[in-house]
């Protein structure tokens, strides 16, 4: 199969939200903290009557009814996520409620966890199917979900949930460039989830961070390795002007501009900001002092970070701004963070400023498994346009300025629920309210047996 990639996607993020201004008040920190410290403006949460079942229940059923894909086209269904309900139960087994009426049951696929690595897992195994023997020419649905919240603390704020859902097939506009991809996966104690009478995770926050700035180096230089043996016809090697976009998986916006500078950093000493434009390529020339840095030793370095972070401003600007949409007005949605920035981008942007363009994009999860890869945007070859594809995502702008925006305290007030909730059989939910956007499915009831059951606003 040929252009193997993205043909539609769909966003769903919860109605209510918190400001985070608001939570830095209320939290009795310093002003600015989250803000402009972190990079957020608001932070999406869920009600106990929403689940990770729910979620990607409303997100695929979304995609399906926007794009009139009939379910007996599918042919494989993955499900990234590290918000766990049961130990054997997939959520995929859940979605397979939205294929009843079709009686199409011959759907492979299950789910995949491994932080907010879970998507990226889910999108690499939908495109080896296509590309496979056992291909049978319906499409693949990957669904990536997540409800991330923390329990009290330094954490909290960079919380946020959300599902997104993208059907995969050939002929696509938004191509999974072939042979260019860079994976690291290592064992760290970052952030896990080991106790499950929790929602919450135990985190350690510095390491997270130098975690995720590691693999991004590993990342970047493999696939950089790569990009030189399968791009035969550059000359140059290859470095960050061959990528028009760079999107990071963004746990708060502020990681995401540090990431970047930081992939100039890994050019730099490699001498390969030369390779940038003239422009570009000036605003690193006066960075002698840091010719003998070691990417091992700098990761908290101030001097390092402040002088590539000014140096890369006007690249970050272009090629990784106006990806950061979603991420700074829902926080982290976990696993569809990376295709949250993904969305932001095609509607940040006219289809001649994407079309032919290359998209760098980096997934890190914690534990650790990360991967850097690559899309293009080509020209219309298919029923599904890249025209068609953006198209779909046009209403996320409004979707977002509807939302409800709750007082922290209301906000600490679900959280407490939730965790009430959690793991609890025999229990009746909040009941659904204007509190839910119309055509979101929400838990109605668990029975004594643990059995979820779901209905549509
Ligand atoms: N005005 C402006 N900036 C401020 C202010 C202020 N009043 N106060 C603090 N800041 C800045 C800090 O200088 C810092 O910026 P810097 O790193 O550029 O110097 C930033 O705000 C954050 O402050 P810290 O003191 O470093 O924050 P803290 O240690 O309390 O927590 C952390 C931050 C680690 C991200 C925490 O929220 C956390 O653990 N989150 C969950 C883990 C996470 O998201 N990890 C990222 C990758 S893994 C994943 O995706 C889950």
């Amino acid at each position: 199969q040929r252009n193997v990639g993205i043909l539609a996607m769909e966003v769903y993020f919860p109605f209510c939200c918190v400001d985070q201004e608001k939570l830095e008040e209320y939290d009795k920190i310093s002003k600015g903290k989250y803000t402009i410290g972190l990079g957020q403006t608001e932070m999406g949460f869920c009600d106990d009557n929403e689940d990770i079942n729910s979620l990607c229940l409303t997100v695929v059923a979304r995609l399906m009814e926007k794009h009139h894909i009939g379910y007996e086209n599918i042919g494989r269904l993955e499900v990234g996520t590290e918000t766990i309900i049961d130990k054997s139960k997939s959520v995929k087994s859940a979605l397979m409620q939205l294929f009843e009426e079709s009686g199409n049951f011959d759907v492979e696929g299950v789910d995949t966890t491994n932080a907010c690595y879970g998507g990226t897992s889910a999108l690499f195994n939908a495109i080896a199917w296509v590309e496979s023997s056992a291909f049978d020419g319906r499409f693949a649905l990957v669904v990536c979900g997540d409800i991330a919240v923390y329990a009290h603390g330094n954490a909290r704020c960079t919380g946020g949930a959300g599902a997104i859902a993208m059907l995969i097939g050939p002929s696509a506009p938004l191509v999974v460039e072939p042979g260019l991809r860079g994976t690291c996966m290592r064992h760290a104690y970052d952030f896990y989830k080991p106790d499950l009478t929790s929602e919450y995770p135990v985190v350690d926050g510095k390491l997270t961070v130098k975690s995720y700035l590691s693999a991004l180096d590993a990342c970047y230089q493999t696939y950089c390795k790569k990009a030189n043996k399968h791009l035969k016809s550059k000359a140059s090697p290859f470095c960050l002007n061959d990528m028009d976009f760079m999107v990071f998986h963004s746990p708060y916006c502020k990681l995401v501009q540090k990431s970047l500078a930081r992939l100039t950093l890994n050019d730099f000493l490699w001498n390969n900001t030369s390779l940038y434009s003239e422009e570009d390529c000036m605003a690193f020339e006066k960075l002698e002092e840091f010719e003998t840095t070691s990417l091992e030793n700098s990761f908290f370095d101030r001097n390092v970070e402040k002088a590539f972070m000014a140096a890369s401003q006007p690249l970050f600007q272009r090629k990784t701004l106006p990806s950061l949409l979603l991420a700074k007005r829902v926080g982290n949605m976990y696993s569809p963070s990376l295709y949250g920035c993904l969305a932001s981008l095609l509607i940040s942007k006219s289809a001649s400023e994407l079309l032919h363009k290359r998209i760098g994009l980096f997934s890190y999860g914690s534990g650790f498994a990360a991967s850097m890869f690559s899309m293009r945007v080509v020209e219309d070859t298919s029923q599904f346009t890249f025209h068609r594809l953006v198209s779909g995502l046009l209403d996320v702008q409004a979707r977002l300025d509807e939302r409800k925006c709750l007082d922290p305290a209301e906000f600490t007030d679900v959280l407490a629920r939730r965790e009430k909730a959690h793991a609890k059989a025999d229990y009746a939910p909040s009941a659904p309210s204007d509190r839910l956007f119309p055509g979101t499915f929400y838990l109605r009831r668990v029975d004594d047996k643990f059995r979820r059951t779901y209905e549509r606003t």
